[in-house]
């Protein structure tokens, strides 16, 4: 039973209210004027409420950041200096912010930098304490001094051990969806843009890169530099410090890495410009001057983060053969759909990453041709039936409109956004036609670039510019039941190819007997094995297991993705010679995605379960918390806490 809180709704009706007046009779103030190209552009998007911050831009916004911080490793803080230029349109006394496990040392306001009151108000898991610091209606620029704690959930401290050179520590930031707060104080909500520039002191032996103009080399005193012209959310600011260096891969990207990944790196993303050129002939301008890509160390818990101007990567992705650039082509397209033009609220997600999973497959399209794209296509189709079946047809969580309401956006944050989004678009594709389809998308890049993006919003300009009231073209997309409804409508693309086709029959005759050098596997890509992999049965003999394994070497592949898939039987069949390597993995690597299930798995069982848990003793100190939080839920953390410390 929900019962909806008064509080908030009064609040929202008075803030709504609040909006209206101010759009209405102050509309020039809301457009904020700094000079740089987005900024002329910028706008609020008065018709979505994010009710992940406490921030509230209708009131007084931050439009821009400077940050003055230094980086600590021995007791794992960042300490320094945010100043925030801001625009006090209702002339309040108070502006908020967010923060969260951060210590406030003072607030000055003005350049004088006038102390002034402030209060950390409240607290709640997944947003953090509200920071209210008196202004004066013409107040124009906010100092606070702050230090964040060690336990700051956006920031990965890594030992020299959990690198791969082991020479020096590593840390890394992760700010998606709500975690800026916690090593910046800022308004952290998609919908609030701001530029920003930064110095960050750290020990000299290391760099530092961030989500904005980056150093091709060391400093010689540990003292570094950047601007991010763009006005960019909080969610998409981001930092790396370690001991890495950069390798171009063409006149405007390039990769950063430790020392003995960064040729392989550079190998396997030698594609950059190309994947670059092919988004830009389709969708216009790449807007951000550069585009570089770190990889970080294998505890990062994602493939990949779309930083701007950096993609932050897992080493997961170089297979050697580059099988999973797929990654880097989803994290680049993000510098349209996401980083150019931005889900307003956590609700409207997948106009981030529903978008950026069609642009992918379009530039793997381009790159790689359609019949290599179905494959991808497919993988996606089967991931998010699964995860349909897994949350019920019927679920809201299945809508592409998402109401996360004071749930932690990290629960609801699922494929259906990606995969089902991307359909989505595929629908609209199929019926106006590529090009038309083309030409509307370029065009809403261009014209809503920089600004935040309601579904609303989005659904409200295809339907004045694309559909046009055409009755039967609205009839054939049915806007209505993908976006509001739950589970794969009527009109849902048939996804084939023809080239898992093939491999269906070879699960047929492998299953009926057959034996394994006889499937043709040796013509096989990755997408071609993984789809053999997870249609396999799930009981299979240790006979057979072994079979396979010995004629494929699949316990010691070096592709992420296939011994992953592979692990599930290794793990469903008890196939214990592969144990040991099972656990290297599982120590080793921090990516969420292959970690879930894989733990999943091995808790169906007291025996296996017992295993995952000597695992996750070696394993948790070696992942982001972003990874601990999900694998203490698979593993009931309250049952075993008292087994992770010796
Ligand atoms: N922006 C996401 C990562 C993300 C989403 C972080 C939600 C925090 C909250 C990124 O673009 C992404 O989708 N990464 C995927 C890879 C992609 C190829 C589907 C990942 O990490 O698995
Ligand atoms: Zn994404």
């Amino acid at each position: 039973m929900c019962i909806p809180n008064l509080a908030r709704i009064s609040h929202s009706l008075i803030y709504i209210l609040l909006l209206g007046i101010l759009v209405s009779c102050n509309q020039e103030d809301d457009q904020r004027k700094v000079g740089s190209e987005g900024m002329e552009n910028a706008e609020y998007n008065m018709d979505a409420i994010d009710q992940y911050t406490y921030a509230r831009p209708g009131e007084a916004v931050v439009t821009h950041l400077d940050l003055d911080i230094k980086v600590n490793f021995a007791n794992k803080k960042i300490s320094g200096k945010a100043t925030y230029q801001i625009t006090n349109h209702a002339e309040v006394n108070k502006i908020f912010f967010d923060t969260k496990q951060i210590d406030i040392e003072s607030v000055t306001i003005g350049e004088e930098g006038k102390e002034t009151e402030f209060a950390l108000v409240g607290y709640k898991d997944f947003m953090g304490r509200k920071l209210e610091i008196a202004i004066d209606p013409e107040t124009e620029v906010v100092n606070i001094y702050y230090s964040t704690r060690p336990e700051a959930i956006a920031l990965q401290w890594l030992s020299p051990q959990q690198t791969v050179e082991k020479g020096q520590p590593f840390l890394y930031t992760q700010s998606e969806p709500t975690y800026a707060r916690s090593w910046i104080p800022t308004q952290d909500s998609p919908g609030i843009r701001f530029t920003y520039s930064a110095r960050v002191e750290v020990p000299k032996e290391l760099m530092v890169v961030m989500s904005a103009s980056n150093p091709q080399e060391k400093s010689a005193n540990g003292i570094y530099n950047f601007e991010m012209k763009q006005p960019i959310p909080g969610y998409l600011i981001a930092l790396a410090v370690g001991d890495f260096r950069f390798k171009a891969t063409g006149p405007r990207s390039g990769v950063y890495a430790e020392a003995s990944v960064v040729d392989a790196a550079a190998q396997e993303f030698g594609e950059l410009e190309e994947m670059m050129d092919a988004v830009e002939k389709l969708y216009g301008p790449y807007r951000w001057e550069r585009y570089d890509l770190i990889v970080l160390p294998p505890s990062f818990p994602f493939g990949g983060m779309e930083n701007p101007r950096l993609t932050f990567a897992t080493p997961t992705i170089i297979a050697g053969d580059r099988s999973l650039v797929s990654v880097v082509a989803h994290e680049l397209s993000h510098s349209w759909s996401g980083n150019l033009v931005t889900s307003a609220t956590w609700n409207d997600f997948w106009i981030n990453e529903g978008f950026t999973v069609y642009l992918e497959r379009r530039i793997m399209e381009e790159l790689y041709g359609a019949s290599y794209t179905r494959m991808l296509r497919l993988i996606g189709y089967q991931d998010l039936e699964s995860t349909i079946e897994l949350m019920g047809e019927t679920n809201a969580d299945t809508h592409l409109k998402l109401q996360l309401d004071g749930r932690d956006p990290d629960e609801a944050l699922t494929d259906i956004a990606y995969e089902k989004g991307a359909l989505f678009l595929q629908v609209v594709e199929e019926a106006v036609g590529r090009e038309r389809w083309d030409d509307y998308l370029k065009n809403y890049f261009d014209k809503f670039a920089f600004q935040s993006m309601s579904t609303e919003k989005f659904l409200d300009h295809m339907r004045e510019t694309l559909i046009k009231g055409d009755a039967a073209l609205a009839k054939q997309i049915n806007i209505d039941a993908w976006v509001y409804g739950p589970g794969l409508p009527d009109n849902c693309p048939v996804v084939k190819s023809e080239r898992f086709e093939v491999v269906d029959e070879a699960v047929v005759k492998w299953t009926s007997g057959e034996n394994a050098e006889t499937l043709g596997a040796g013509e096989w890509t990755t997408h071609e094995w993984l789809h053999f992999l997870r249609h396999l049965p799930n009981e299979i003999s240790v006979e057979r297991m072994t079979e396979l394994d010995q004629s494929f070497k699949l316990s010691n592949s070096q592709n992420s993705e296939i011994i992953a898939a592979w692990f599930i039987h290794v793990i469903k069949n008890n196939y214990e010679v592969a144990y040991d390597e099972l656990e290297e993995f599982l120590v080793k690597v921090g990516r969420r995605k292959f970690l879930a299930p894989l733990y999943k798995e091995l808790a169906k069982t007291e025996a296996n379960k017992k295993v995952g848990i000597a695992i996750y003793k070696k394993a948790r100190l070696n992942y982001h918390q972003i990874s601990t939080v999900t694998i203490d839920g698979i593993l009931g953390w309250e049952d075993i806490r008292y087994l992770m410390h010796d």
